[in-house]
Formats: structure tokens, C-alpha cells, sequence
């Protein structure tokens, strides 16, 4: 069964890629693209059957409303969630719960993998640090990602019963350490040319081990964003995170 798909905000730089993934893809047609401009309206002329939400924290709101309120399944990676807004989205999804609604933090699969390797790791290893490098225009450090994988290191830790990690630095300069996040040193690099890069080291006696993961170009959130449309419209209410259609 082809798949009618939409893309809102189809002029951004990821929009922009997913309008051709979706074009591409032999299981879906592309039967919308709106813009800023756009009618929402339009999507319901189009029979869309899910809508590839890629814009802004200020829109994500709007275009969800009219989405879970008209039928339409989604899949966004727009950024600015908090527990307010997450409350509002399963309110409007109880309403039709019919309706499936996936809401990616992170379209990468590599990405994805490197936190969940990481997290496996955690617990055999005396010292983690994590540096994330991206490219110069970024307004947040450390990224949410870097973020979420010390997290998700440190929980891994305190399950396993490891103790916090000792630092035996006594003269420093402020930052040389990184930000701590819950115990884990994180560093955040900005430099022109890089896009999206991360990687976690660990260290124990005699060795170390260093899980790394390059976002090379925006397409390589294209197999997350059709993964994340093909298995949302059979998986009704919200999922957070596409860690829960990998399989892992
Ligand atoms: N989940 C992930 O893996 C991932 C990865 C990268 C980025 N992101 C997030 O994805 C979002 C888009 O990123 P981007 O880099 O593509 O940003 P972008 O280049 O600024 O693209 C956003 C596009 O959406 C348009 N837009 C804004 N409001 C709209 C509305 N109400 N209806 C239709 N179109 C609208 C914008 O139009 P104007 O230019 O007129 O404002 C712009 O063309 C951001 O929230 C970003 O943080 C997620």
C-alpha cells in the first residue's frame, strides 16, 4: 500500500530533503508541501494520510492541532518539547486515538546506535567523557544528544553500582573540564565546517574504547524520518524517541 505522505515546512534545510526521500521512496507518495505560507487545509485536499512536521518550536503546536484533529498521523523532529507541551499533544491523541504521532528528538539512526551502544558500555568502564563537536552557527551547548547519552551513561552507572567518577583536577581554568551532566564530563566543540559530531570515550586500565558518530550531510536523517512514517501509522498514540521502532 503506497503511503500518501506530506511534508510541512518543505522549504527548511531537513523539509527540503525529506520532500525528496519521500519522493524517492518506492512505498510512498509525496501528495504535499507546504511552506510558511501555506494552507493547512491543504493537506485534507491531498488525502494525506501522514505529515512530515519539520519546522519551528513557534509552529510545531498549530500543525499538530490541525493534524491529530483531522486524521492525519505524524511524524516530527521539531525541537522544543517540555512536559507542558508533551501533556497538550496526548490530550489531543486521546481524542482520536486512532492516531499515531511520533515525536524524534534525534533522526539518526547512527546517532541513535552511538547512545545506545554507550549506554551498554557504561557500566564496564572506570572514566567516561563525552565531546560533542558541531558546526559554528549552533546556539546550545552541549547538545540535547550529548546530553541525553551522559544521561543515560550515568543511569547505566548508578545502576550498576559504580561510584562517581573522581576528577583529580585541583587548578584549573572554568570550562577546561567540560559541563558536568549528572557526574559525566561533557565538552562542546564549534567549529565551521563540522555538522553534527559526537564521540564517547571510556577508559579503564590499559584501555580505552571511543564510540563515534558523524553526521555528514542533513540526508542522514532521511532513513529515520521514513522509518519513523512507515511505522507510525500502525503504532496509534505518542512514541517518544525513534529508539522504539528500532528494535534494539
Ligand atoms: N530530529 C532531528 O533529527 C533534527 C535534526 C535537525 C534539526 N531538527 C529540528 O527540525 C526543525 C527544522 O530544522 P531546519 O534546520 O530544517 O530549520 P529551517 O531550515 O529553519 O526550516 C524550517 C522551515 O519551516 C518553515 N516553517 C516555519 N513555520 C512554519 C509553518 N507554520 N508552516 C510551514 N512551514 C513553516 C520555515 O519557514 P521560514 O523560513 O519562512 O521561517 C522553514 O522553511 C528545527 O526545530 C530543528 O531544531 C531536528
Amino acid at each position: 500500500m503506497t503511503l500518501r505522505v506530506a511534508v510541512i515546512g518543505a522549504g527548511g534545510r531537513i523539509g527540503s530533503e525529506a520532500v525528496k526521500a519521500v519522493e524517492a521512496a518506492p512505498d510512498m507518495e509525496l501528495v504535499a508541501a507546504l511552506g510558511r505560507g501555506s494552507r493547512l487545509e491543504e493537506l485534507t485536499e491531498a488525502g494525506a494520510q501522514v505529515a512530515v512536521e519539520l519546522t519551528h518550536p513557534d509552529s510545531v503546536m498549530g500543525n499538530l492541532d490541525h493534524c491529530l484533529h483531522h486524521g492525519i498521523h505524524v511524524v516530527t523532529g521539531t525541537t522544543g518539547w517540555t512536559d507542558e507541551r508533551l501533556a497538550t499533544v496526548r490530550g489531543w491523541l486521546e481524542q482520536a486515538p486512532e492516531l499515531g504521532l511520533l515525536i524524534a528528538p534525534n533522526f539518526s539512526i547512527g546517532a541513535i546506535l552511538g547512545m545506545k551502544f554507550s549506554q551498554v558500555a557504561a557500566k564496564y568502564f572506570e572514566s567516561v567523557e563525552v565531546v560533542e563537536l558541531h558546526h559554528d552557527r549552533k546556539a546550545d551547548a552541549p547538545s540535547g544528544t550529548a546530553t541525553r547519552t551522559a544521561q543515560l551513561i550515568a543511569a547505566a552507572r548508578a545502576e550498576a553500582g559504580r561510584p562517581a567518577q573522581q576528577d583529580p583536577t585541583t587548578h584549573s581554568l572554568p570550562g577546561a573540564r567540560g559541563a558536568d551532566v549528572d557526574g559525566v564530563p561533557v565538552h562542546a566543540v564549534r567549529l565551521r565546517g563540522l555538522l553534527a559530531h559526537q564521540q564517547v570515550m571510556f577508559g579503564d586500565t590499559g584501555e580505552t574504547l571511543t564510540i563515534r558518530h558523524d553526521s555528514l550531510h542533513h540526508s542522514s536523517f532521511m532513513p529515520g524520518i521514513l522509518l519513523g512514517v512507515r511505522k507510525v501509522v500502525e503504532t496509534p498514540g505518542l512514541t517518544f524517541g525513534l529508539e522504539h521502532f528500532l528494535d534494539l
